[in-house]
């Protein structure tokens, strides 16, 4: 099974080796390792993965899954 992870201010951590990851023509992308992490924020120079930039344009996001559940950063 794999896990997606919302990370907060960033990325989407993807969690499993059962995952590939393919572009709209259905052609695979290669993962350097894992879990790997997908750009959420738009300013990756190495999309779809994340490369930190989200880091350095000061990318916020922090939508949780329950709204009010508190501040448990995950990974
Ligand atoms: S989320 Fe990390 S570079 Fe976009």
């Amino acid at each position: 099974m794999a896990t997606i992870t919302v990370r907060q201010n960033g990325s989407y951590r993807v969690d499993g080796d059962d995952v590939k990851l393919v572009d709209w023509n259905g052609n695979e992308y290669q993962i350097p390792k894992r879990p790997f992490a997908l750009c959420r924020c738009g300013a990756s120079q190495n999309k779809p993965f994340c490369d930190k930039s989200h880091t350095q344009i000061g990318f916020q996001a922090a939508e949780a899954a329950v709204p009010g559940s508190g501040d448990h950063p995950a990974r």
